[in-house]
């Protein structure tokens, strides 16, 4: 107990979390696979304009998440979804899912370019909708391709098709293609998962260049990239958070000493069923 009674880092640091508006939230998520828990009740905030990262050991629930918050999740049989996700406060589980993924947009591991000019690619969605007016077009495109850092690569060819590009080239043409939408989200799967050192230096320079405009929930196994493009970090285990806050201080000084070894670099090995020195509040136990 601090005697003097003034707030304490911690303290301190949720009071600020809670000035921050968040665009999406989860509460309560529960996900199950034919029956078997993979999310137990997650509690989590998106800040609005912020780049969330998620990290955590392979299997920990990261990509079923992720999936859940556009609901991929429920394109797979025998998966069940419980507990609550909104958008600038409404109800996601409940809404048509075609509308919610137009607000929430995803870029996958694996760049997915049509056989098409990149132009095409990038205002297929914005075509698909039928709702821009075609003289946004061009604005729409060049201002995609901008914050996607590849405007300067492809200007001049903008006809041509896009799988001639590199690996890391057509990631961020699908980068492009998610923002050409205006989403008010945009969910990345480990973006850099399949990119050479140079392509992620240019898919990070796109994440920080998005950075205000959309929010950004990105999961990624490299923890040092984590720490590069991210304003608030969430680390995860065997389908719980562990710990969620602003990037820096988890780095510096989290609250737990699982989140410190696994940021570290090292293996953690937590049962968060049984270990109560985990700090499990806020987070509401699968019913
Ligand atoms: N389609 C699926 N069917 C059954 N189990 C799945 C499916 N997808 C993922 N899982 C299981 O759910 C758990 C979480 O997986 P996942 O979300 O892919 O974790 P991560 O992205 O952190 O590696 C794992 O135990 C995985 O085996
Ligand atoms: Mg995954």
């Amino acid at each position: 107990m601090n005697p003097t009674m003034t707030p304490g880092p911690v303290a301190a640091a949720n009071h600020k979390e809670s000035l921050v508006n968040n665009v999406m939230e989860t509460r309560g998520l529960r996900v199950a696979y034919s029956g078997r828990d993979v999310l137990h009740g997650v509690d989590l905030p998106f800040g609005t304009g912020l780049v969330t990262a998620m990290v955590g050991p392979s299997g920990c629930g990261k990509t079923t998440l992720l999936r859940t918050l556009n609901r991929l999740s429920e394109l797979t049989p025998g998966c069940k979804v419980g507990g609550q996700v909104t958008i600038d406060g409404e109800d996601c589980l409940h809404m048509d899912p075609v509308l919610l993924r137009r607000r929430v947009g995803m870029v996958f591991q694996r760049p997915n370019l049509f056989p098409m000019s990149i132009r095409e690619n990038v205002l297929y969605g914005v075509k698909a909708q039928g709702t821009t007016p075609k003289e946004r077009y061009e604005e729409l495109l060049e201002g995609s391709l901008r914050k996607a850092v590849i405007w300067e690569e492809v200007k001049d060819r903008l006809d041509e098709c896009a799988l001639a590009l590199s690996g890391g080239q057509q990631q961020r043409i699908c980068i492009a293609r998610t923002l050409a939408v205006e989403p008010e989200v945009i969910l990345m799967d480990e973006p850099a998962g399949s990119l050479d050192p140079r392509s992620t230096g240019k898919l990070e320079e796109s994440i920080l260049a998005m950075r205000g405009d959309v929010t950004v929930v990105i999961v990624t196994h490299d923890v040092p990239q984590a720490r590069r493009v991210s304003d608030r970090l969430a680390f995860m285990y065997h389908g719980h958070i562990v710990e969620v806050g602003d990037t820096r201080q988890l780095f510096e000084n989290p609250a737990q000493d699982a989140t410190r070894e696994y940021l570290a670099g090292g293996l953690v090995t937590i049962n968060t069923e049984t270990d109560d020195s985990i700090d499990l509040s806020g987070v509401a136990v699968a019913e």
